[in-house]
């Protein structure tokens, strides 16, 4: 099947990436159900401990193929299978750059243990010097700039830690899109994307959701390709992109607005 850009597929994601091209994506980002009981749509996240290893390994070796000679993989899973996904990752030859922590805030309470409050997210590159990671793009402020004034601080500030601070995207937010159990924050995505791909690549996340990759991928300047398996969670996804294009093109009609009123005012 040719690659086609920009596209959100409604179906399986191993069928789909099956039929696409080795070696067309400059970055992938994936967000699996963690096979810890989630009520989705149409998954059913209990799958015995061995079909879900068996699942994770084709989805990755399908992954695997996509990804460019240069390309980059992040991979979000939880406590029970994060050692197992980092072991496959490793035997696909693929190369660990972090392994990170996205520490979150609002957390769902616990009764008999403590409140999960984490997700970890496996970084790993195609090659092992060769890959994107635009630094400057992702930079925050030092504690050298902020709490010591020190005039040796680069001004640009720093490349984050491996520990991410962002809060979870509640019901309540007004970020908050449809009817999904999980979705992702915009900024963990918008970092992930400056850092690991440039304006005009192609972002690939297997498991759409609510489409935050798509979206912000599309906010980035890159291409997407979006891959859902529920019927309904795709149609979230194609509405929260067209509201993207309907806020663009508000945003722009309301700034071509003002540039008449502003010309306007000064004849
Ligand atoms: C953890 S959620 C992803 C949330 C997403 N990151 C977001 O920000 O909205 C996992 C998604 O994968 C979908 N899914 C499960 N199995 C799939 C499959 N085989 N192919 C495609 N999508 C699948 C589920 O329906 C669910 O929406």
């Amino acid at each position: 099947m040719k690659i086609e850009l920009d596209k959100v597929y409604h179906g399986d994601c191993i069928e789909i990436m099956k039929q696409l091209p080795d070696e067309c994506v400059d970055l992938i980002f994936a967000d699996p159900p963690f096979n810890i009981g989630v009520r989705y749509d149409k998954w059913k996240d209990n799958l015995k401990y061995e079909e879900y290893l068996q699942w994770s390994e084709s989805w990755l070796k399908e992954a695997y193929r996509l990804l460019k000679k240069n390309g980059s993989i992040y991979v979000a899973i939880g406590d029970e299978f994060a050692a197992e996904l980092a072991i496959i990752l490793k035997r696909l030859g693929l190369y660990m750059r972090n392994w990170i922590i996205w520490y979150y805030t609002f957390g769902q309470h616990q009764k008999k243990k403590f409140t999960r409050s984490h997700t970890h997210i496996l970084y790993y590159t195609k090659h092992k010097s060769h890959f994107t990671f635009n630094a400057d793009a992702i930079r925050v402020p030092s504690a050298r700039q902020t709490v010591y004034k020190d005039r040796r601080a680069n001004p640009k500030g720093r490349i984050p830690d491996d520990v991410w601070t962002f809060p979870r995207v509640c019901g309540t937010f007004k970020e908050r899109v449809g009817n999904h159990p999980c979705q992702m924050p915009t900024a963990l995505l918008e970092r992930i994307i400056l850092a690991s791909s440039n304006p005009g690549d192609i972002v690939l996340d297997p498991f759409g959701g609510t489409g935050t990759t798509a979206v912000v991928a599309k906010r980035l300047g890159r291409h997407f390709i979006t891959i859902e398996l529920s019927e309904q969670y795709y149609s979230t996804i194609i509405e929260r992109l067209n509201m993207e294009d309907a806020k663009k093109f508000i945003k722009k009609d309301i700034k071509g607005l003002f540039d008449s009123l502003y010309e306007f005012s000064n004849t």
